[in-house]
């Protein structure tokens, strides 16, 4: 049997990317995986989902909007009925060096990758039994201070600390709540990244290379399946040893 059979998931942020490769091997270890994007098509799944096998039922929503995140779980309430797995991926990271950091830049910031991950959070809870797992996306960014990227530092430095209370909270629920921590992962994101940094990051990292998205997706399988039954409030770091060693 696949580590999600009969697993109904939901992916914050789960088309291309860290999230796509999330949705893509969840769906593949056997789970109903409802994944979210800004880009996803309004009608219609993407691949058929039957009761036998796993597959991926795509939810138009910003990911940024508390009102498109209430409307995608109360889909899912109505649809699935319950969640087993809630991932929340979206996140989003702009370089700006103190002296340069606008309002806006922090409110896009903290808006998605703090108060849209709070917010979603709190919408999946009610439709969670025992035995359920969280899975939030951080990033190793969370304890190292690269310059320019103070605001994104701050913001997963902050996930990281929801996961910490949260799993206290809900552990009277047998809900589980655990932290992936990418390194430079090579997405869209990272191709964002200027030479420099790049060359700069790639020198910190002991195996010498970028992580893939199927690399995370394989840690967030583990933080998201039975067989890390007794973890939680736990980071699991998916950098290379960047931080490790
Ligand atoms: N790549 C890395 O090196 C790296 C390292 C550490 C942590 N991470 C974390 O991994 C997660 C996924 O990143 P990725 O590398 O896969 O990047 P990506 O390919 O750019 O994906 C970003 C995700 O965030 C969503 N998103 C981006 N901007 C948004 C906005 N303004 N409003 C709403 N949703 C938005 C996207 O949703 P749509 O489909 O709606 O566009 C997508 O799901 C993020 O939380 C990121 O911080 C990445």
């Amino acid at each position: 049997m696949s580590s999600l059979t009969n697993k109904i998931a939901v992916v914050i942020g789960g088309v291309g990317g860290i999230g796509g490769a999330i949705s893509e091997r969840f769906a593949a270890e056997g789970a109903q995986v409802v994944a979210t994007s800004r880009t996803a098509p309004l009608d219609g799944p993407a691949t058929a989902v039957s009761p036998a096998e796993g597959g991926i039922r795509l939810q138009r929503a910003n990911a940024s909007s508390l009102a498109d995140l209430k409307q995608v779980f109360d889909t899912v309430r109505k649809e699935e009925g319950r969640i087993d797995v809630l991932v929340i991926n979206a996140g989003l990271s702009e370089f700006a060096m103190l002296g340069d950091i606008s309002e806006d830049l922090f409110d896009r910031t903290f808006g998605l990758n703090v108060r849209a991950l709070l917010f979603a959070a709190q919408g999946g809870i009610d439709l969670m039994q025992p035995g359920g797992s969280i899975v939030l996306v951080g990033s190793i960014a969370d304890v190292v201070g690269t310059k320019g990227y103070g605001v994104y530092s701050a913001s997963k430095a902050a996930v990281r600390s929801f996961a910490r209370t949260w799993a206290n909270e809900l552990a009277v629920k047998g809900i589980r709540v655990n932290v992936v921590s990418p390194g430079p992962t090579d997405t869209a994101m990272m191709g964002a990244a200027s030479d420099e940094l790049l060359a700069a990051l790639l020198k910190m990292i002991p195996l010498g290379r970028l992580g893939r998205p199927d690399e995370v997706a394989a840690a967030a399988l583990f933080l998201a399946s039975d067989q890390s039954s007794f973890t939680t409030g736990a980071e699991l770091c998916v950098d290379g040893g960047g931080t490790q060693v």
